[in-house]
């Protein structure tokens, strides 16, 4: 009888359904309820950005950066091929023109040395995207916006708690995007985060997050009728969503640690293995503490990526390929996206597989995956 190893399996703790229990005996189970109030502090506390806005999706608070800075048809953004839709999609929904940029063969992150040669008159932002929740290459990156005055939005999807150089990844753009999808380390199922460094954003945030209304200042008393101000829409989660966020976000160091073990296990007992077979294990720089998000191999050829996959499938274990190019799907292609604009996304993204991971995966499941793994030869296979 075979195991059955899921590729990811939702977290919850005890305390998020006592806290959702609580929300609904508060009568207040829609938006900015009191658990919401509590993940915002929380994020603003630790982190130290200046204001945190729960949404209901990464995808919808990168929805909210376009809004905010602005991004009419035309503008042109810089993003990596190499990641998830909503991180380009955002902003072409506001008209934009993505620019692809190729990652670096190391981290897999945006290539920060392709920047300056990227940028027009028309640039408005870059977004960078810490994949794997191992920080992009942020002093350059930064330093390269600031010199032609363009923003930058970090897209920290995978990255929450990560730092670079000692700096919480999320707090170095102007804003930044979470998310709390069931894939991630911190979950309520469906749910994400804006995160705001640049103060002068916060004002029109909270407006764009309530419908395009001052119904946050109506509250605060600051107002004495609240009325539609801007453009905006629906983005704020149940606060019954938020009671379930706010359990697992209180005990950060508690489910990075078991992250870490999960990471560090794969790490050492696949280290030897894939020496001998030319597989090539995640890079993370000494100055970057990363999320421990995921654990991926970087096989040396497609058809033994699908090996992998199909023997792993075979014994029980969900694997994953990752993100296709961005620049080759078919809206890239509209967007002109050619074979061999972004050579090592292109490369990477044939050979990369994602190995099981999630809070709760014990040691003898961890064990099984290894030892499934380790059963491969491919070299025996090839010759
Ligand atoms: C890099 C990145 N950005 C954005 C998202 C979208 O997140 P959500 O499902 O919360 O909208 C994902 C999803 O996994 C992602 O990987």
């Amino acid at each position: 009888m075979h195991k059955h190893i899921p590729f990811n399996r939702p977290f919850a703790t005890d305390t998020g359904f006592v806290y959702m229990q609580e929300a609904m005996r508060d009568m207040h189970i829609s938006g900015d309820g009191q658990f919401t109030h509590k993940c915002h502090a929380l994020l603003e506390e630790t982190l130290g950005c200046a204001k945190a806005l729960l949404t209901t999706s990464c995808t919808h608070a990168l929805e909210m950066a376009a809004l905010l800075l602005d991004i009419q048809p035309g503008d042109e953004v810089i993003v990596p091929s190499f990641t998830f839709v909503s991180t380009v999609n955002a902003f072409v929904l506001r008209g934009a023109q993505p620019v692809f940029c190729d990652i670096r063969a190391d981290t897999l992150n945006m290539d920060e040395s392709l920047l300056t040669g990227l940028i027009t008159s028309r640039t408005k932002a870059i977004i960078p995207v810490h994949y794997a929740g191992v920080g992009c290459e942020m002093d350059e990156i930064m330093e390269i916006a600031a010199r032609a005055g363009i923003a930058v939005v970090e897209d920290n999807a995978h990255g929450l708690f990560g730092k670079y150089k000692g700096k919480f990844l999320g707090t170095f753009g102007s804003m930044a995007t979470q998310s709390f999808h069931e894939t991630k380390n911190f979950t309520c199922g469906e749910g994400g985060a804006l995160l705001i460094n640049d103060a002068r954003y916060i004002e029109r945030a909270e407006v764009i997050r309530e419908k395009g209304t001052n119904r946050s200042r109506f509250f605060r008393g600051q107002v004495d009728k609240y009325t539609w101000t801007d453009v905006g829409s629906s983005y704020l989660p149940s606060d019954m969503l938020a009671a379930f966020l706010y359990a697992q976000l209180e005990i950060p160091d508690q489910i990075q640690s078991m992250r870490q073990r999960i990471w560090k296990y794969y790490a050492q007992h696949l280290h030897g293995w894939a020496e001998e077979q030319d597989v090539r294990l995640p890079l993370v720089p000494v100055h970057c503490e990363q999320a421990y998000h995921m654990f991926y191999l970087l096989m040396p050829s497609l058809e033994q990526r699908q090996t992998l996959i199909g023997q792993l499938q075979a014994q029980g274990i969900s694997s994953a390929f990752h993100y296709l190019p961005l620049h080759l799907s078919a809206m890239g292609q509209q967007f002109g996206g050619k074979p061999n604009d972004c050579p090592v996304t292109e490369d990477v993204s044939d050979r990369l597989v994602r190995l099981p991971f999630y809070n709760s995966m014990s040691e003898d499941e961890q064990m099984y995956v290894v030892e499934t793994i380790q059963a491969l030869n491919l070299k025996q296979r090839a010759a």
